[in-house]
């Protein structure tokens, strides 16, 4: 099932967003006595990161039994400018009492197909460990995460599926280091398989340099190769769209 849900401005989608987060976690704690969450990376889920961090909503996480994942990560050290790591410690990791064994980082200092290697490793570990049951996608099996926060590039790419990449075509791995001509960088990215395999995977849309690109994954051709974020179609799960009324502009003129 997928839903577009639509808030005035950055601080009402955060708030949404963090609501939905309690919401997840607090259920699969209450059924499996954990929860796990891959992290959107880039600048727009800072917001949602740092209301996490505020007393108010961290009273209401159980942080002892909640895993945090990223969904990708550049290829840079975990102190780097650009890492998404760094940018999910300093909004939130600092400021709640979330064990260090619950934080998952993805390599990114490490060489990128090793760091794609062993971050699949310590996923299929993970997994194994909580005996969770595998979903499967066109034949291969993946793990349900209980979460999965995406945002969406101006180009339509999510995590790091960007158009017209190798990743694009990935249908047995977990994870997968991504070569960007576009940036000229290598990425590590979780696959579309297996973020389809989520039980609940939400984008968080802010800003009307978004709104073109978004009437288009959502309404218009599906055309992956050029907009990756239509790959995104959750197996069993729910699909959430959380976007502001800048990036919805033109959803609603298409009405
Ligand atoms: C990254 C992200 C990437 C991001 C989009 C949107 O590593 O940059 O994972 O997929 O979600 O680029 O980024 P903004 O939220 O900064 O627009």
């Amino acid at each position: 099932m997928t839903s577009v849900q639509t808030y005035t401005d950055l601080e009402s989608l955060a708030q949404a967003a963090a609501e939905q987060c309690i919401t997840v976690t607090q259920s699969a704690i209450a059924a499996q006595g954990f929860a796990t969450i891959a992290l959107a990376g880039g600048s727009t889920p800072r917001a949602l990161y740092q209301l996490l961090a505020t007393d108010t909503y961290a009273a209401r996480v159980d942080w002892a039994n909640v895993h945090l994942f990223w969904g990708d990560e550049r290829t840079v050290a975990p102190d780097h400018a650009d890492s998404n790591y760094r940018m999910v410690r300093e909004a939130l990791l600092d400021h709640v009492p979330i064990p260090a064994t619950n934080v998952h980082r993805l390599p990114g200092e490490q060489s990128p197909e090793q760091a794609a290697n062993s971050y699949e490793q310590e996923l299929r570990s993970f997994f194994h460990l909580h005996s969770a049951s595998l979903v499967e996608y066109n034949g291969q099996l993946f793990p349900p995460f209980d979460l999965i926060l995406l945002g969406m590039g101006d180009d339509g790419h999510t995590a790091s599926l960007f158009p017209h990449t190798a990743a694009l075509s990935e249908r047995k791995r977990w994870v997968v280091a991504n070569h960007v001509p576009q940036q000229d960088t290598w990425r590590l990215t979780l696959t579309y398989p297996l973020i389809s395999a989520a039980n609940h995977v939400t984008f968080f849309v802010a800003g009307a340099k978004k709104a073109t690109t978004l009437q288009q994954v959502l309404r218009g051709p599906h055309q992956p190769e050029l907009l990756p974020s239509q790959l995104i179609q959750p197996v069993n799960g729910e699909l959430v769209w959380l976007v502001d009324d800048a990036a919805a502009r033109a959803l609603e003129l298409a009405k």
